[in-house]
């Protein structure tokens, strides 16, 4: 059993909601403090693994890096940044010991993982923390040990599995027409578009733009009936301006986060000042979350909850002390944005509780705000996916990666991040497909998406200025229909496995060395297995006219090509394997089946009943239901036979 070493007085993060034995010392971890800090280290052997850190650059195996989870805006990803939108403290070495920790604080955390070839790792923290030591037989078993703990992951409807479009720059109901005959003009499946700041009266939460739609409930009505679906986007900062009612209701209330002289704390993010929802209040979430409900009156079912690390442009500070705010096209400025988060506070059952010490939880209190509401407003299952996060939010909604770009090393990271995501909760997860700043070749976009096809959420979304990347707006319009049909006819068995993944605690994306122990496999980074059927091996380098792919047992290889599948049994080793763009190849697991149905152009056509078992396997026990109903339980799981 998972045992826990409380140091000091940590802030209590609601991260693990299942049992934990309490102990006085570490079994894995030297400790020593260090000024105001707690150092825990541990010594690696030269041929150990080391999973974990959720969403974090890098490799599967974090070794040679420097990580800090400090939840921040950073739209320019590389290998060397340190911290992204999320922050998942988990961490499995997997050598001739297994085990694995989890430093459940709110606040900065550094890891060393051997940098230099140190030969260990150092975790550097406040010295409030609770250290959750995972023991399990495997890296795996551990991984399913954690994700036990942490509670279980959010399920969206079935549409939320379907392929989303979305960019910033969407402005008026003819621009969301446009997009949606483009898709089903182009016979491109769609089942959902979101809805970025542009659809708000001048970006303030919770408003329509009433002259881009004068009746926004009847569009949102014509659409459904046609199976799309609008998911609008709500950002944490709400503008200061009198008879807004969020604002109003949220000062009247005490219900924002204040500054030092105890006043609603004031930054400017798009819709020019703002002040944050206190989300560590429950009365605060309760009140944010019911907000949700003006747009849900109007047939919404699904948003994206963004800006929560909380990103900030400028802030009262900032411009107190005569910094010249940067314009907002240019984002946030990651120094002023790190000293604000000492300039305001929360309140914490009374007390006031500094930001920067609780950081990393904001935007996981908002999407639990908004999930919990979601739950109580809505009859069916919510789509809700959040830029933050911290441990334990997979249980409110999803995650997207944040802002990428249009290059093979994004969608190289995405693959790499996927079984991270896993480890750490996020089942529910994916990357903005074809990047989001940059302009996206065709030849990318067919190859990302070809990956997507394969990641829970697959949603296509791009910055405002950037080339125009529907995939309608492509030459060859054939290899997008077979890349994103591919997507459709794998519902049945994406959507199973995800929520038997789900309701077991398990990963529904995992590392080839989570089920294969031979060398090759423990070291592949490229290729991952997506349910326990079906291992893939996207091509990730630009003019590749295929790769190489290792197998590590016997397996069918299936081909896809718009048409229909062609399987064919392979050997284990290493084979050389063509893909033409427009086609997608993967493989199934030995003595395993992936049911798989008819195309359709949207979810609301899908049947999930009418399958065809390919690969060598006899059976498949199958996850169904209606794709909306709350009573999500294995009683649905049926098993299929050939
Ligand atoms: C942020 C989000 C991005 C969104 C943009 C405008 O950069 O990460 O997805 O499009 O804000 O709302």
């Amino acid at each position: 059993m998972a045992k826990e070493v409380i140091f000091g007085k940590p802030f209590e993060t609601e991260a693990i909601v299942g049992k934990v034995e309490r102990a006085d010392s570490l079994e894995n971890w030297q400790v020593t403090q260090r000024q105001d800090k707690l150092v825990f280290r541990c010594a690696l052997n030269p041929n150990d693994i080391v999973y974990g850190l959720g969403e974090q650059v890098k490799g599967i195996n974090k070794r040679g890096g420097r990580y800090v989870s400090y939840n921040t805006d950073n739209p320019h990803q590389t290998d060397e940044s340190l911290s992204l939108y999320g922050s998942h403290n988990v961490l499995i070495i997997d050598g001739d010991k297994c085990f694995g920790a989890f430093f459940d604080t709110p606040s900065k955390v550094l890891f060393e993982i051997d940098v230099d070839n140190s030969g260990e790792i150092v975790v550097t923290c406040e010295p409030n923390v609770k250290v959750v030591e995972l023991q399990g037989e495997s890296a795996y078993a551990i991984a399913r040990e954690f994700l036990s703990l942490i509670g279980t992951s959010y399920i969206p409807p079935l549409w939320a599995f379907g392929f989303g479009q979305s960019r910033w720059g969407y402005k008026t109901q003819k621009d969301f027409d446009s997009v949606v005959d483009g898709y089903r003009n182009a016979g491109i499946p769609l089942d959902w578009v979101c809805m970025d700041i542009d659809y708000m009266d001048r970006y303030i939460d919770f408003t329509v733009n009433t002259k881009r739609f004068p009746d926004l409930a009847a569009y949102v009505g014509s659409l459904k009936a046609g199976g799309i679906r609008l998911v609008p986007i709500i950002d944490a900062g709400v503008k200061v301006e009198p008879h807004n009612d969020t604002y109003e209701t949220g000062v009247a209330n005490g219900y924002f986060c204040t500054n030092h002289e105890g006043k609603p704390f004031k930054a400017g993010v798009w819709p020019g000042m703002t002040h944050f929802p206190d989300f560590f209040q429950p009365a605060a979430r309760e009140w944010f979350g019911d907000e949700y409900r003006k747009l849900t009156d109007m047939g919404i079912e699904g948003f994206w909850n963004d800006m929560n690390e909380p990103a900030i442009f400028y802030s009262e500070y900032t411009i107190l002390n005569g910094l010249t705010p940067p314009p907002a096209s240019e984002g946030v400025k990651e120094p002023n944005a790190y000293k604000d988060y000492r300039n305001f506070y929360h309140n914490v059952n009374g007390e006031r509780v500094l930001h920067d010490k609780v950081h990393n939880l904001y935007g996981a209190l908002m999407t639990r705000a908004a999930s919990e509401r979601l739950n109580k407003i809505l009859p069916v299952r919510f789509l809700l996916f959040s830029r933050a996060s911290y441990v334990g939010a997979h249980r409110y909604g999803g995650i997207w990666t944040g802002d990428n770009s249009s290059d093979w090393d994004h969608l190289v990271r995405n693959v790499k991040m996927m079984p991270s995501l896993n480890m750490a909760g996020f089942l529910y997860s994916g990357a903005d497909t074809g990047g989001f700043g940059g302009n996206c070749s065709r030849e990318l976009m067919l190859r990302w998406l070809a990956f997507s096809a394969f990641t829970p959420l697959m949603r296509n979304h791009s910055a405002i200025l950037t080339k125009k990347q529907e995939c309608y707006r492509y030459s060859g319009k054939e290899d997008f229909q077979s890349v994103v049909s591919l997507r459709y006819r794998l519902l049945p068995y994406i959507y199973s496995e995800f929520v038997k993944a789900a309701l077991s605690s398990d990963m529904y994306i995992k590392p080839l060395g989570f089920e294969y122990d031979d060398a090759y496999s423990r070291r592949t980074e490229d290729q991952l297995l997506v349910g326990e059927s079906i291992m893939i091996a996207p091509v990730l380098e630009k003019d590749a006219k295929g790769r190489k792919v290792w197998l590590p047992e016997d397996m069918t290889e299936v081909r896809y090509d718009g048409s229909g599948f062609l399987c064919e049994q392979v050997s284990k080793g290493m084979r050389e394997v063509k893909v033409p763009l427009g086609e997608v190849v993967f493989y199934i697991r030995r003595g395993k089946c992936v049911p798989v149905t008819k195309s359709a152009q949207c979810t609301a056509e899908t049947d999930l009943r009418d399958v065809v078992l390919l690969g060598d396997g006899k059976e498949y026990r199958q996850y169904a239901d209606d794709g909306f109903t709350k009573d999500v339980t294995a009683e649905n799981i049926v098993t299929v036979k050939k």
